[in-house]
C-alpha cells in the first residue's frame, strides 16, 4: 500500500492475453496491438456495440473538449467529434505510434476537422491540467499497464466538473464473446475507481455487450 492509500501493483502467473501484473485483484490485459486495428473498424461493430445507442448516453454537447483515451484507429473519435461542433474538439490519445499513424489517415479520409492526436506514454497521458470536459475510454481501461498513473494524469487533465466514461465489455455476461481478460464487471470498475479517488456517478447496462460507467473526480 502506497502512502496515498492506493494498493501497489502485484504479480500473478500470466494467463493467455494477460500481463501477469495485477491491480486490485485483477490481472491487467495485454495491450491490443495495432496489427489488429482492422478489427476495430469491422462492419459488424455497429450492430454488436450499437454506437448509435451509446453516443446519446454520453455527457457531451457542442463546445466540449473530449479526450478519447486509447483511441485506436479513431472509430469513436470520428463519431464523437461532429457532436462537439461548433467549437468543441476530440483529442485522440494513444500509446502506439502506429495507431496514431492509422488514426491520422482515418481522420484525413473522413475530413472531420475537429480531431487532434496525441502520442501518450504508459504513465503519462500528455494532456495539460484542466484542459478536458470528458475522458472516454472504450475497451481500454482493462489494458492500462499503469492504471494508477494514467488515471491520475487524466484526472488532473479534467476541468472542474469534468467526467470520465469507461466503456467495458460486461464480465457478468457469459454470452458476450470477448476474452475474459478484456472484460470487466461493474463491481470491479467501482472498486478500482474508489481506490483511485474517483466517484461513481451512474452505470448504463442497456447496450448489447458493454456497460458504460460514468465517474467524476
Ligand atoms: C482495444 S483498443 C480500443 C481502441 C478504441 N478505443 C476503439 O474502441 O476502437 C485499445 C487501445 O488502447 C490503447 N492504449 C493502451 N494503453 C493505453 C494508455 N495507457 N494510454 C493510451 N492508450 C492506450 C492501445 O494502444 C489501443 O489502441
Amino acid at each position: 500500500m502506497a502512502a496515498d492509500g492506493i494498493p501497489a501493483y502485484g504479480k500473478t502467473a500470466a494467463s493467455p492475453g494477460g500481463t501477469g501484473k495485477t491491480f486490485a485483484g485483477r490481472e491487467i490485459a495485454q495491450v491490443m496491438s495495432w496489427h489488429g486495428a482492422a478489427w476495430l473498424e469491422r462492419a459488424e461493430r455497429s450492430t454488436e456495440e450499437r454506437p448509435d445507442l451509446l453516443l446519446p448516453l454520453l455527457p457531451i454537447r457542442p463546445g466540449m473538449v473530449v479526450a478519447d483515451i486509447g483511441a485506436g484507429s479513431g472509430y469513436y473519435s470520428r463519431k464523437i467529434a461532429p457532436r462537439l461542433a461548433p467549437g468543441g474538439r476530440v483529442i485522440a490519445v494513444d500509446v502506439q505510434p502506429e495507431m496514431i499513424t492509422l488514426l491520422k489517415k482515418q481522420i484525413a479520409e473522413s475530413k472531420i476537422p475537429n480531431i487532434d492526436t496525441v502520442l501518450a506514454t504508459e504513465t503519462d497521458c500528455k494532456l495539460p491540467a484542466e484542459s478536458i470536459d470528458l475522458a472516454i475510454f472504450v475497451d481500454v481501461y482493462h489494458e492500462l499497464l499503469y492504471p494508477i498513473e494514467t488515471m491520475g494524469c487524466v484526472s488532473r487533465a479534467l476541468k472542474s466538473g469534468g467526467q470520465i466514461a469507461l466503456v467495458e465489455f460486461r464480465a457478468e455476461d457469459a454470452s458476450v464473446p470477448i476474452k475474459a481478460q478484456h472484460k470487466m464487471s461493474e463491481a470491479q470498475i467501482k472498486k478500482e475507481a474508489a481506490l483511485l479517488g474517483l466517484q461513481w456517478v451512474r452505470t448504463v447496462s442497456s447496450l448489447p455487450w458493454q456497460h458504460l460507467v460514468i465517474l467524476k473526480k
